[in-house]
């Protein structure tokens, strides 16, 4: 029989939970140095397996829904949203999949666009001509808004935009991987109050919607037309942890990597210069950018992508085995649970040309490092559960990016930003950055015509500026 990881060492009792708890990403570095890709951790009574590479990632997504359960990992996310997505058992799973992914399906990218530049021009719009952000706590509200307007529709996101992001604070409060969900802490009283308070406002939107069906097109709609296999409808309940499950997944996770993109932006100037050059090439302030100009955003698209690579949001991916299993020359006990280091597998030495080196070309045409292996990059995750919003979330990433530096000078003040953890989700702490709004320039007459044509959220602004013939 093939030995378990090798462990490493904790303190009595707690096992590894303090070195867990704090920076996780240079305790997991330092593990794998001493220990390799696989090796085991003590948290409290838990014993827990951290797995990284390609090969490992296989049998991690090949068992998932089988032998590895998300469901039984992520079981204190139930109390949140009900059984959806990632808390449902496989075959609830199964029934729901094509629900959860109606929304994401092609022909439905342009429209979110849209909505991500309205949301970001507001956003840059508010910023006036120069002061200093820090990045996480100014982009939070952007990507709140972005979800918001796209999952519920603008006129929710005008109204009750704001009440219900801090009804979905206290939700998010309330998670909590130690103590049962049901016991009487206030927290989980919050938790409660506010799940209720959510159904108040959603339940009467989904009847109306249910009845004027025509008249929307935003991800509440998809959810509310969708049919289960026989022919029934969603259920309210389901539909609100749909809601609230795709505001969990990709809101901080967003707010995290859109950060450390620029971050990473700020700190390597040569890159930074070539990044420039194409948005001052291809774009223009105040003309929308569409899905076929973002595809030609190739320097920008390479940075989002580093950044997933350097800073996955996601840097551990969870499951809890349901019987022994076996990764490379180890055996995982039935129990245990088992994290991919998302992270550690985007370093590894021999996959990656100077693995802990910022380099966004090790995408171009010629090296692609990451087409070695179906599973070198897991920043996203991987097989059946795969992210359902990478698209929407790497396009978000994106236009965060080309918009900010389209229209604002940036310094970053504080080049070392130090990682800190949300529920979820790694960001840089202290990412303080200093802009200028950029001189309004000229702009070309037909550029003006395309972006009526278009329907420009800004063109009364533009039309009163300076043209050129
Ligand atoms: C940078 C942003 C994001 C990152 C890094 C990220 C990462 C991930 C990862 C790693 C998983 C797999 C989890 C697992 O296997 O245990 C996942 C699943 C998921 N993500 Fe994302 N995500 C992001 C943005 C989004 C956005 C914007 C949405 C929706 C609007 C979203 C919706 C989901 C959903 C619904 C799932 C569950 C899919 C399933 O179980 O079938 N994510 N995400």
């Amino acid at each position: 029989m093939k030995p378990t990881p090798p462990q490493v060492p904790g303190l009595p009792l707690i096992g590894n939970m303090r070195d867990f708890m704090g920076d996780r990403s240079v305790f997991f570095q330092r593990s794998f140095e001493k220990y390799g890709p696989i090796f085991s951790l003590q948290i409290g009574p838990k014993k827990m397996a951290v797995i990284a590479g390609a090969e490992a990632a296989e049998t991690f997504f090949t068992k998932t829904d089988g032998d590895l359960r998300m469901d039984k990992a992520y079981g204190p996310l139930r109390a949140m949203f009900g059984e959806i997505a990632f808390t449902a058992s496989p075959e609830v799973y199964n029934a729901q999949r094509h629900i959860l992914h109606a929304p994401f399906k092609g022909g439905k990218m342009p429209g979110y666009v849209r909505v991500m530049q309205v949301e970001i021009q507001q956003w840059l719009d508010s910023l006036g001509t120069s002061g200093e952000i820090d990045l996480v706590e100014s982009l939070a509200p952007v990507v709140q808004n972005v979800a918001a307007h796209a999952i519920m529709g603008e006129d929710f996101r005008k109204r009750m935009g704001r009440e219900f992001w801090d009804l979905y604070e206290d939700l998010n409060k309330g998670l909590d991987m130690v103590f049962p969900p049901n016991w009487p802490l206030p927290k989980f009283r919050k938790r409660d109050r506010a799940k209720a308070r959510m159904h108040e406002i959603i339940a009467p939107i989904i009847a109306e919607r249910r009845t004027n069906s025509n008249q929307y097109d935003d991800m509440l709609q998809d959810f509310v037309e969708a049919r289960y296999k026989d022919d029934s409808p969603v259920p309210d309940e389901i539909i609100i942890g749909l809601i609230t499950a795709l505001m969990f997944a990709g809101h901080e996770t967003t707010v995290g990597q859109a950060a450390w993109t620029i971050v990473e932006l700020l700190k390597h100037p040569d890159y930074l210069a070539k990044v420039q050059a194409e948005i001052d090439e291809k774009t223009f302030p105040g003309k929308p950018i569409d899905i076929g100009t973002m595809a030609q955003m190739q320097y920008v698209a390479w940075a989002v992508d580093e950044t997933t690579r350097l800073h996955p949001s996601a840097d551990m991916i969870m499951r809890a085995a349901e019987t022994d299993i076996e990764v490379g020359d180890y055996r995982i006990p039935k129990g245990w649970m088992v994290l991919l280091g998302t992270e550690i597998g985007h370093r590894l030495p021999d996959t990656f040309d100077d693995a802990e080196a910022y380099d966004p070309l090790r995408y171009a045409p010629g090296r692609e490092e990451q087409k070695q292996h179906k599973y070198t990059i897991t920043g996203f995750g991987g097989g059946a559960h795969k992210c359902t919003g990478m698209n929407f979330a790497n396009n978000e990433m994106l236009l965060i990016t080309t918009m900010l530096l389209q229209q604002f000078e940036l310094e970053l003040l504080n080049p070392n930003p130090t990682r800190s953890y949300s529920v979820g989700a790694n960001r840089p702490a202290g990412a303080v950055v200093r802009y200028k709004r950029k001189a309004q320039q000229a702009i070309p007459a037909e550029v003006v015509a395309q972006a009526v044509a278009a329907g420009c959220p800004h063109i009364t602004a533009m039309q009163d500026a300076p043209h050129t013939n």
